[in-house]
């Protein structure tokens, strides 16, 4: 591979085709539109200005940013705001030269509100429709279960969901880890399964490396979201590299969640290092501070170890990751020797 000098990388990072396979689509509310749909639906929120509500982002750990996150989420009622919501992340994506995106959502946070499963997966859909016909950008999306919540609601979840099930791939699990391991849900993964599901799960985050082995053992999952804390335990890192699974990290999320001190700290070197299949993603961009490219350049800026060889790795390995087909991944990936070329 060729020698990029530094002062290129930005640029390359940004020019690169690439794959998101950890956002949460309420996570990319931006308060502008949380301000408008809050009009728009006659919904009152608890900050005055789009500036107050900004101002409230400064989280401490996970669960301070979650009580934020679930508020923003008040604001969508119709099938048009899951819609607007993902139709503005996907040219978000698309100015980022993301090619495939793969979208959590949180069916709990809206069907607790009396929100119809049927009202989010249509308007997500028809976003992801519309992106792929105007954008050029494919998509999927993965179906999260709430984790502070029983198995009992993840299983009436996944009953409603069933009328729907050709508009998912798989499920996920995320919201808050501690205290919610990944054994709590070893059933309903179970049956998730057994429909044929793809299946992930958010662990070691926050939570301990114990976590991240019961999601490889229990929930059987085919990606680990986050997983970063698998560095405390080497032989748990080298299982995961010996299998190929990816880790879909997410590092400003990790800053702003105080998982880790400073980017400079941030485990991705190592994680590369040891042969992981680890990708960058942005996890909740309105709320951590910039969507994909922002995560590249600046996790790249803040750690020297990290240049072209190591740029290529990582969009090369969303591909991998990716729940797409072997003809679209030779695609981007011929996309990407050529911007490499
Ligand atoms: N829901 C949205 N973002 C999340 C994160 N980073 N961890 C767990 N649950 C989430
Ligand atoms: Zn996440």
């Amino acid at each position: 591979m060729r020698d990029v000098p530094r002062t290129e990388l930005p640029a390359l990072l940004r020019r690169m085709p690439k794959a998101e396979l950890h956002i949460h689509i309420e996570g990319s509310l931006e308060p502008e539109l949380i301000f408008q749909l809050a009009q728009r639906n006659g919904v009152t929120l608890p900050y005055a200005s789009v500036e107050a509500l900004r101002a409230a982002y400064a989280f401490t750990d996970l669960q301070s940013f979650l009580d934020i996150y679930y508020a923003g989420a008040s604001v969508l009622l119709q099938e048009a705001d899951f819609h607007d919501m993902a139709w503005a992340y996907f040219q978000r994506a698309a100015a980022d030269r993301v090619v495939h995106a793969e979208l959590f959502f949180d069916p709990q946070t809206h069907t607790e509100r009396g929100v119809d499963i049927g009202v989010v997966i249509r308007g997500l859909r028809r976003a992801g429709e519309r992106a792929q016909a105007e954008l050029g950008l494919s998509s999927a999306l993965i179906l999260c279960f709430l984790r502070h919540l029983s198995e009992e609601a993840a299983f009436a979840t996944l009953e409603q969901a069933l009328p729907y099930r050709e508009h998912f791939i798989g499920v996920g699990l995320d919201s808050s880890e501690k205290g919610h391991p990944p054994e709590k849900f070893a059933r309903v993964f179970a049956r998730c399964r057994e429909l044929g599901l793809r299946v992930v799960a958010h662990a070691g985050e926050e939570g301990p490396p114990a976590y991240i082995e019961s999601a490889l053992d229990v929930l059987q999952v085919q990606r680990v979201d986050h997983g970063v804390r698998c560095v405390e335990d080497p032989a748990l890192v080298r299982r995961l590299a010996a299998m190929r699974m990816p880790l879909t990290v997410c590092p400003l999320s990790n800053l702003k969640l105080c998982v880790v001190k400073s980017l400079a700290e941030h485990p991705l070197p190592a994680l590369l290092a040891a042969g992981l299949c680890a990708t960058v993603n942005s996890d909740d961009p309105a709320y951590f501070g910039g969507y994909l490219n922002q995560n590249f350049v600046e996790t790249f800026e803040a750690l020297p170890q990290l240049g072209a060889r190591e740029a290529y790795t990582l969009a090369k390995n969303s591909f991998e990751a990716a729940f797409a087909t072997a003809e679209q991944k030779a695609r981007w990936t011929a996309q990407l020797d050529a911007v490499f070329a």
